[in-house]
C-alpha cells in the first residue's frame, strides 16, 4: 500500500465525522448514519486504490451505499479490503453523548476477516499486557494478568465494559476483583483503541459487541501494538448457519492475525462526538474543527491530525442538513 493512502483515508473520516455531527442530540440515530454514510462514500471515489468493502452497512439488498462487495477508490492504485463504520456509535450521537467515531480499517486484499454482523465476545489490552491475556480465561485472572504487567495493584486497573445485561456476571467479578469499571453505553472500538494509549485511563475491555467493530478495533490495535482476542456468538440457528457457511469455525479463538493477517495495515478514525482519544467535532463559525487518529502497522506511525475546515469553502466534505 502507499503510505499515502494514510492521509487520504482520514480525509474520508472527516467527511463522515462532520456531517454525522450535525445530528448531535437530535435523536434522530438513522438520519445521522445516513449522512456519515453519503459522505463517506463520496469521499471514496476521489481515494486512489481499488477497494472491496468486506466490513459495511450491510448486505447489497440492505444498504444502499457501502454493502459488502461494493468497489471503492478511482479504481487505481492497491487492491484493499475495506472495512467502515461511518458512524461507530448512532445512538451516542443521537443522544450527544461520549466516544462517537467515524472510522476505517484497511490491509491488503484478502487479510481482513469477513466478520459477519453477530456479536463476538472480545477482550482487548494495550501494548505492555499483550500476550499476558487469555479470552478463555476468568475476568479475575485476566486483569491480575493485565495489573502485573503494568505493574499495577489490581484496585488501579480499570476495565471498561458496555453496560448491558448480558454483562452483568463480568462486571459483578470485575467488582468482586476489586477492580474499577467503567460502563459505556455504546461504542466499543474507541474503548478497545483506549487500552493501548496511557491517558484514557483505561486498562482493558471486556464483553459482546459487534464482531465488525471487532475486527476494525483488531487493525488499529495492531497499528498500537496491543492485541485484541475474540469469539463470534451466534444468536440463533440462522446466524449459526451463516458462520458454517463462511467457514467460519465458532468454537475457534479469534487472535490478532485470524482479524486482521499481514503486517500492513491502516486505521483511521475523527471524532464525532467528545471522546478520552479524540475530541468531538467543533463548529467555529465559518469553519468547523476535527480531530482524528491515522496510524499505519508496517511503519508503526501513529499520527494525531487536527483539521481546520472552511464550511464556505466546503472543500470534500458533505454537509447536508
Ligand atoms: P452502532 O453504531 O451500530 O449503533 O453500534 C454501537 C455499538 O455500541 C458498538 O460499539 C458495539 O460493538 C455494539 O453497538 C454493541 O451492540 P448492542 O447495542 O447490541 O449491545
Amino acid at each position: 500500500m502507499e503510505r499515502s493512502l494514510s492521509m487520504e483515508l482520514v480525509r474520508v473520516t472527516e467527511a463522515a465525522a462532520v456531517s454525522a455531527s450535525r445530528w448531535m442530540g437530535r435523536g434522530l440515530k438513522n438520519e445521522a448514519d445516513d449522512a456519515a454514510t453519503t459522505a463517506m462514500r463520496t469521499v471514496f471515489d476521489t481515494i486512489p486504490m481499488q477497494g472491496i468493502v468486506v466490513i459495511g452497512e450491510g448486505e447489497m439488498d440492505e444498504a444502499p451505499m457501502l454493502y459488502i462487495g461494493e468497489k471503492l477508490g478511482t479504481g487505481n492504485g492497491p487492491e484493499v479490503d475495506v472495512a467502515v463504520d461511518p458512524l461507530e456509535g448512532t445512538n451516542i450521537v443521537a443522544a450527544g453523548g461520549w466516544n462517537a467515531l467515524a472510522v476505517i480499517a484497511i490491509a491488503d486484499k484478502g487479510n481482513l476477516l469477513n466478520a459477519p454482523d453477530m456479536y463476538m465476545n472480545k477482550i482487548a489490552v494495550g501494548p505492555e499486557a499483550v500476550g499476558k491475556i487469555d479470552i478463555d480465561a476468568s475476568v479475575t485472572e485476566n486483569l491480575m494478568a493485565v495489573a502485573k504487567a503494568k505493574n499495577k495493584d489490581i484496585g488501579d486497573i480499570v476495565a471498561t465494559v458496555l453496560n448491558r445485561e448480558r454483562h452483568a456476571a463480568i462486571i459483578e467479578e470485575i467488582r468482586a476483583s476489586g477492580a474499577r469499571i467503567k460502563l459505556i453505553n455504546d461504542g466499543d472500538v474507541a474503548a478497545a483503541i483506549n487500552t493501548a494509549f496511557d491517558e484514557t485511563g483505561v486498562d482493558i475491555l471486556f464483553g459482546l459487541g459487534g464482531a465488525p467493530e471487532g475486527v476494525i478495533a483488531a487493525v488499529g490495535l495492531k497499528c498500537l501494538g496491543g492485541e485484541i482476542q475474540g469469539r463470534l456468538v451466534p444468536s440463533n440457528d440462522a446466524e449459526r448457519e451463516r458462520c458454517i457457511k463462511m467457514g467460519i469455525d465458532v468454537d475457534k479463538v479469534l487472535y490478532m492475525d485470524d482479524l486482521v493477517k499481514g503486517d500492513d495495515a491502516i486505521f483511521a478514525a475523527t471524532g464525532v462526538t467528545d471522546g478520552e482519544l479524540l475530541r468531538g467535532v467543533q463548529f467555529k463559525g465559518g469553519y468547523c474543527e476535527t480531530h482524528s487518529l491515522v496510524m499505519r502497522s508496517k511503519s508503526g506511525t501513529i499520527r494525531f491530525v487536527e483539521g481546520r475546515h472552511s464550511m464556505e469553502k466546503k472543500p470534500l466534505l458533505v454537509m447536508q442538513d
